[in-house]
């Protein structure tokens, strides 16, 4: 597709195909194909959450939300319907760099989904996970700890706005930023 008319959709707000959550008919969700170019919202390292982690093994990671969320977020500080959350966990390595304390990104350890879809879940919201980033991902049900610890300290309808420097004042501005969730 020609690039002028890629930018005058999403002008409009108009979801590409490859956008749209694709289950599979076990319940599963899809890696969407090209998440890889849609918004990067942050990178993080060791912002993570697993428990039992040597402290030896860095992990850093990628999150990314499809391109027509990220404009209704722009405008209204909230996001839509049918927003894809990606975050893609990736080894950070060191070997084999002249810097001493720096990290560089490698091998996909695992991607997560947070997917919002109100009429396919009760709670709007539901995650995934991947183990390697292209099978499907996993249904995780909402007993767990995914959904306790966004629900808790999420600053934005359960997801980490708190994180994505470009979302901070967006929030804000449009009133939807829950203060009382920064912890
Ligand atoms: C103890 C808290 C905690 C738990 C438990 C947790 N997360 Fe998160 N999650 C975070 C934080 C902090 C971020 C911010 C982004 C980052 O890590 O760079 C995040 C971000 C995300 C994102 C990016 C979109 C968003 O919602 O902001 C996804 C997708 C995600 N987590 C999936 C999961 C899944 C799947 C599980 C359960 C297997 C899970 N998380 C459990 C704290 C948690």
């Amino acid at each position: 597709m020609k690039h002028w008319i890629v930018a005058a959709m999403l002008l409009a707000g108009v979801a590409r195909a490859g956008e749209a959550p694709d289950y599979t008919a076990d319940g599963k969700m899809a890696v969407p194909a090209d998440y890889r170019q849609w918004v990067f919202l942050t990178s993080s390292m060791d912002l993570n959450y697993q428990t039992g982690t040597p402290s030896s093994a860095h992990a850093l990671d990628n999150v990314f939300v499809n391109p027509a969320a990220y404009l209704a977020f722009l405008a209204t500080g909230a996001w839509p319907d049918k927003t894809i959350m990606i975050k893609e966990n990736r080894s950070a390595e060191s070997a084999g760099t002249l810097s001493k304390g720096g990290r560089f990104q490698t091998n996909v350890l695992s991607v997560e989904i947070h997917v919002k879809d109100a009429a396919r879940f009760p709670g709007k919201w539901a995650f995934f996970a991947s183990g390697d980033g292209k099978k499907p991902g996993e249904f995780l049900p909402t007993g767990a700890n995914c959904y306790s610890c966004h629900t808790d300290h999420g600053t934005v309808d359960t997801t980490f706005v708190q994180f994505y420097p470009t979302l901070v004042d967006v929030a804000k501005a449009k009133g939807t930023w829950h203060d009382d969730k920064v912890k």
